[in-house]
């Protein structure tokens, strides 16, 4: 199955089985806006508890709070969102298409790239098992042509994009000799710059109203608490403030499905230190959110770190966590060191002071601040695409898997009767009821076993019980893992040892 049919897949799989459904589907749906089924709910609560668990929970310096998402305007003034919280757009007089400028040059990029893989791949093909691959890149002309392209095209971008040079940005693109991907035109518009904030009117006009914004970020709940929690709390620095919620930013061009969205949710830490050591924790945070990933069980291969060429305006450095999706590595988390950035700017538009007193140095300053901030509903899309696997089994037939890591699974465990008569049912309720405090579980008879096996691997469901009539007699169950198909016979009493072990391997 190439990439793109198998993001397809996802993406029907998805909806056929109550993960995600399009926003307001009957009326045609709401671009770029998503509901969450009755399965996507469930891992969508897990991904939150277990980012929640490891960040809160696991460090004794980092605490969570729930802010509004209606704020006090002027935040977004102090924040610089009001004035640079922009997005270049260009659009296709021809197609009437519009576009991210930015996203146009790095969909050419990739393009150069996928040339430096192609000559990679023959000249493997030609060298055999000797071929140095790397050795090839660093030598091989062609290959060094296209790197100095790259090179000289972010580099342009990059100026363009910190100096505001819009004029040639789109000069860029023509001499780039960029198409629309739709129709093929090279027939642009100007570069403008677009505000991503949703705003509205607080209070009735009649009073006048305010403009207010939907929060584009939680991060500035977290920055205008600040002082309220690190007293409260009686924070001593170096300490994290974790939060997840809503937000909200009017794309451009919203597409990949849950990828870019117009409402979304993030889990944000901004983590507060003395100045002088945010590169330190920029780089220990790098590290951490990373082992985080690899902790859920999936290949090291699919994640990359890729620097940020352009900062946002309140960084001095930034990277970020890259997955590989089925449309290509893009980014999954952000890692940023804020510097005194939004602190300072609160203090200066509030008249509030938003400083630290160091008990070991008798000093007071404004904490630096290193941001861990990961979109939830890029991780749901993550876990989903690296989970849903078909595999051919030994008997020829293919079943359709969602290798979900346990600890995320909307279901834990399924219980099937055998058949539904005999008092089997009754015996699978009671265990039910045995286990559901702890673990979701979810009762099917309808079927023949094998159909409601499969019916639980399409879901992700780690394990699945079966009551036959053996059990009535010896109390007794068989238990199917998911992955290896294995089955185990076990007494009833010993299932809620076995499932806790099991679904913490
Ligand atoms: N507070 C920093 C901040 O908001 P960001 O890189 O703009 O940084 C952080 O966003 C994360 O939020 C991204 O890595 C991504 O996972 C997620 N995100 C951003 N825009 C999104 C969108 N339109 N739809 C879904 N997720 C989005």
């Amino acid at each position: 199955m190439n990439q793109e049919d198998k993001f397809k897949s996802v993406i029907s799989h998805a909806k056929e089985y109550g993960f995600v459904f399009q926003s307001s589907e009957i009326y045609d749906g709401l671009s770029a806006v998503y509901d969450y089924g009755q399965l996507g709910a469930e891992l969508k609560n897990n991904i939150k508890k277990y980012w929640w668990k490891s960040m809160v929970q696991m460090h004794e310096n980092i605490v969570g709070i729930d802010t509004a998402i209606f704020m006090h305007p002027t935040i977004w003034k102090a924040s610089g969102h009001v004035d640079a919280f922009n997005d270049p757009l260009i659009d296709n007089k021809d197609s009437k298409k519009r576009y991210r400028a930015d996203v146009l040059v790095e969909d050419h990029i990739a393009k150069i790239e996928g040339k430096i893989a192609k000559e990679i791949k023959k000249a493997a093909k030609r060298f055999g098992e000797s071929f140095d691959a790397e050795m090839f890149a660093q030598t091989n002309p062609r290959v060094a042509g296209y790197k100095e392209k790259i090179e000289s095209i972010e580099a342009r971008m990059k100026r363009c994009l910190d100096e505001g040079d819009l004029e040639d940005f789109k000069q860029l693109i023509i001499d780039e000799e960029i198409v629309d991907p739709v129709g093929g035109s090279r027939n642009w518009t100007d570069v403008r710059q677009f505000n991503l904030m949703f705003s509205t009117e607080m209070g009735s006009i009649a009073e006048g109203a305010n403009t207010i914004y939907l929060r584009p970020e939680t991060a500035q709940g977290i920055f205008v608490n600040y002082l309220n929690v690190q007293k409260t709390g009686r924070m001593k620095l170096p300490f994290g403030i974790a939060q997840i919620g809503k937000a909200f930013r009017n794309e451009i061009v919203a597409r990949q499905f849950i990828f870019r969205m117009r409402e979304f949710e993030q889990m944000e830490m901004q983590f507060f230190v003395k100045p002088g050591t945010e590169m330190e924790w920029y780089e220990h945070w790098k590290a951490k959110r990373l082992e985080w990933h690899l902790g859920l069980g999936i290949a090291e291969t699919e994640y990359r770190f890729h620097d940020h060429l352009k900062m946002a305006h309140y960084a001095n450095a930034a990277a970020d966590i890259e997955f590989n999706f089925p449309f290509g590595f893009k980014e999954l988390e952000g890692i940023h060191s804020r510097t005194d950035f939004d602190l300072k700017q609160h203090e200066k538009h509030s008249g509030k002071k938003l400083q630290y007193f160091d008990p070991e140095t008798n000093e007071h300053y404004v904490p630096y601040v290193v941001e861990t901030s990961i979109g939830l509903d890029r991780m749901f899309l993550a876990t989903l695409c690296s989970a849903l696997q078909t595999e051919t089994l030994e008997d020829g037939s293919e079943r359709m898997v969602l290798r979900l890591p346990k600890v995320l699974a909307p279901y834990q465990v399924a219980i099937l009767p055998l058949v539904k008569k005999d008092g089997l049912p009754d015996k699978a309720r009671a265990i039910i009821d045995s286990l559901k405090m702890e673990y979701m579980c979810q009762y099917d008879e309808k079927d023949a076993i094998g159909r409601r096996y499969r019916r639980q691997d399409a879901i992700g469901t780690p394990y699945a019980i079966t009551v036959d009539h053996q059990t009535l007699e010896d109390q007794m169950v068989t238990i199917r893992e998911r992955d290896t198909m294995t089955q185990e016979r076990i007494p009833i009493d010993q299932l809620s040892e076995y499932l806790y072990k099991g679904l913490r391997a």
